[in-house]
């Protein structure tokens, strides 16, 4: 019979992405009964570490109440770590040792999740394939982007990948697409009537969708400045959202059906003029406290004199029948004012006014962190004997409305993002990366402006007003349960 079994092997279990999102994560699943009973948790990565070092570095992130204790020493027995080297096959050797030494390790599904600067995939990969299969359980692989740096890098990743494992194997996942309100998109969309009619370029003025940090590189720069901003958050976190607001209705909610209809969308876009591109390298502000004071380029990990834009802002056009002329506008960034990922749709003025210019647009707002909420904003008669219009909103707060919501899952299928669609994504900013890198050093600089704060936005403001957006500045949110 089938193994029951399961172990997942975290590699590079010391990094970034291990410590804030995947054994957090695990924790949740573990806590709320939604793994397998029989599971088992490796980590593998260079550093001689103890499972209480990873813990330590972990528990930050994992949001554990007091009540919790228990089942949190419960989910640490459950793991354990083990160093050894990425190219090495050695050590994968040894990890397979260990792997199997494990009760039912032998015949245990095994999941290997690849939280690795992609520098070493290859290895990695390979060294999986020729010592750490399981002999009767199913294998499977997890990779986060970066895909390669390039097309060629990227089609060399996936021709060896293809001949290590079958492709039902391998799980090319964007972890924005595990959030609880980009998978909302969906049911927003297609389980209600009132926005399929108006979600075309009849009734859209424009789409914009955000992602701002705080935070800079935090030595993360190594990384970071061999990819920039684009490769980094734009051509895959917001690309993905704007293919669930662009892309037609699936015929099922399955993954081949959703994926097939986000590719159509990307093969519509056109990569962008110089003009619609803004880019920017966050600056430190003297007048900050702690690491705003610093700068890209204070970061040691970051190259001397590195052009390596921070934030971006594009407007690219999805030119087919519904959507052609529309803006869509990508704007992103790293130690900026605020945490804030959201989907906004503004909607065209309403024809044939009354009042006397007094109504503002119509906008559609889905924020997918901080602060999950859905709101459209509207005008409403402001109570009283005048025919005055005011700027309100209708509010879904989610934790006001959902006392328990989850906002980060981890494998729902929908996370798989097809070769086809990294073809094309590709395809939207390569030909603009190329431009970009074609240009000299110092007409590169020219092209980078610097940003800081709330400054962030200018020149990006600019762009955006040009493109069709209209900001009047009359309109706050304010949050309507708060104390
Ligand atoms: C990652 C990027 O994919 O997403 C990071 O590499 C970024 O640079 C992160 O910080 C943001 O994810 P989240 O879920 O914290 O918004």
């Amino acid at each position: 019979g089938h193994s029951s079994t399961h172990i997942f092997i975290i590699l590079g279990a010391s990094g970034d992405l291990a410590k804030k999102k995947i054994y957090p994560t695990l924790w949740w699943l573990f806590r709320d009964g939604l793994l397998p009973e029989d599971i088992y948790i490796v980590g593998f990565a260079r550093s001689n570490l103890t499972v209480e070092n990873i813990k330590a570095a972990c528990l930050p992130h994992m949001k554990v109440a007091n009540e919790e204790l228990d089942s949190l020493s419960a989910f640490f027995k459950r793991n354990s770590y083990l160093s050894g080297r990425y190219e090495d096959s050695r050590s994968f050797e040894q990890l397979n040792n260990h792997l199997s030494s494990l009760p039912g390790g032998e015949k245990a599904n095994r999941l290997f999740y690849l939280a690795l600067p992609p520098t070493v995939y290859h290895h990695v990969s390979a060294n999986i394939r020729n010592h750490c299969m399981s002999c009767k359980g199913w294998n499977r692989l997890i990779f986060e982007k970066p895909f390669g740096r390039d097309l060629q890098s990227s089609q060399e990743l996936s021709a060896h990948l293809s001949s290590l494992f079958k492709e039902d194997q391998i799980y090319r996942i964007d972890h924005y697409l595990g959030k609880e309100m980009v998978q909302n998109l969906m049911v927003l969309r297609f389980g209600n009537r009132i926005f399929g009619p108006i979600w075309n370029r009849n009734s859209v003025a424009c789409v914009v969708l955000t992602f701002k940090e705080p935070f800079g590189t935090q030595g993360r720069g190594g990384y970071f400045d061999g990819f920039g901003i684009i490769r980094d958050v734009m051509q895959n976190h917001l690309l993905q959202m704007l293919c669930l607001i662009a892309m037609e209705k699936p015929a099922s909610t399955s993954p081949d059906d959703v994926r097939n209809e986000k590719v159509k969308v990307l093969k519509c876009i056109a990569p962008p003029d110089m003009q619609d591109v803004v880019l920017g390298q966050y600056v430190g502000d003297p007048s900050g406290e702690g690491d705003s004071k610093l700068g890209y380029l204070d970061d040691p990990t970051v190259p001397k004199g590195s052009c390596t834009p921070t934030f971006a802002t594009a407007v690219l056009y999805v030119q087919n029948e519904r959507w052609d002329g529309i803006p869509f506008i990508l704007r992103c960034g790293k130690a900026l004012n605020e945490r804030k990922a959201e989907v906004r749709l503004q909607f065209t003025d309403v024809p044939g006014d009354i009042f006397a210019g007094r109504c503002q647009r119509n906008e559609l707002v889905v924020r997918v962190q901080p602060n999950e909420a859905i709101y459209l904003k509207m005008m409403t008669k402001k109570p009283g004997v005048f025919f005055s219009p005011e700027e309100t909103e209708l509010d879904l707060t989610y934790r006001s409305r959902y006392k328990v919501f989850s906002t980060f899952i981890l494998f729902n299928i929908l996370h798989d993002v097809s070769i086809c669609h990294l073809q094309k994504t590709d395809a939207v900013f390569l030909l603009f990366l190329h431009q970009v890198c074609a240009l000299s050093c110092n007409n590169k600089r020219a092209q980078i402006t610097t940003c800081r704060d709330l400054s962030w936005d200018s020149e990006s403001y600019d762009l955006m007003q040009r493109a069709g957006f209209r900001y009047e500045g009359t309109y706050k949110w304010v949050h309507p349960h708060a104390s």
